[in-house]
């Protein structure tokens, strides 16, 4: 069994949890190829058994070169098992945490030429002191209209690793 696991991150947030994936399904005797989305190749149909790609939010979208990339490779991505993560701050409100409540993964797959069986929402990071000046003052701002934390010396984490791992588990089950 071979998965192709696509990351796409900004401060390595949601490539640390690829890692987390790639680690549980090791154990699980699955060979990962993990690859950062700017390396990824192009799909040629057989190469994996699984496709799980994962992504990050930034400014309401997820990076430029994720629907293209996509677009190009939605035949074999509809052909394969495959399934997609989202990370982002706002997940961590239980009202904005499924695949279904996330509006941004929902308008994102609402135009999207392939449709992934299974989507993860899992929170991400908040660490102020890595963000530039303009960043750290609209996080702030971000994190002041949803009564969220405004100490710029805050470094949390809000990912519920217990759901990253039965999101690992799903994909091991995950069949045509
Ligand atoms: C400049 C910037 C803009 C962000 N914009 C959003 C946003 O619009 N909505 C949101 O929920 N999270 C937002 N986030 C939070 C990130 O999605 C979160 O920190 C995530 O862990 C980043 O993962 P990465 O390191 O893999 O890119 C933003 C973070 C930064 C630094």
């Amino acid at each position: 069994m071979k998965y192709l696991l696509i990351y796409s991150s900004r401060f390595g947030y949601t490539k640390k949890i690829a890692q987390k994936l790639e680690a549980q399904w090791t154990a699980a005797g699955i060979t990962v190829n993990l690859v950062n989305l700017a390396d990824a190749p192009i799909l040629h149909s057989g190469e994996y058994d699984k496709i799980i790609i994962g992504a990050s939010i930034r400014y309401g979208h997820y990076a430029a070169a994720l629907a293209p990339w996509i677009i190009r490779n939605q035949l074999i991505l509809n052909s394969t098992p495959s399934a997609f993560y989202s990370v982002s701050i706002l997940a961590n409100k239980p009202h904005r945490n499924t695949p279904q409540t996330h509006t941004y993964t929902r308008k994102f797959f609402a135009k999207s030429p392939w449709q992934p069986q299974t989507i993860g929402i899992f929170a991400g990071e908040l660490h102020y002191a890595r963000y530039n000046l303009i960043d750290r003052y609209m996080m702030r701002l971000v994190m002041k209209l949803n009564k969220g934390e405004t100490n710029l010396n805050a470094h949390i984490e809000y990912t519920d690793w217990k759901k990253v791992r039965e999101f690992g588990e799903q994909i091991l089950k995950l069949t045509n």
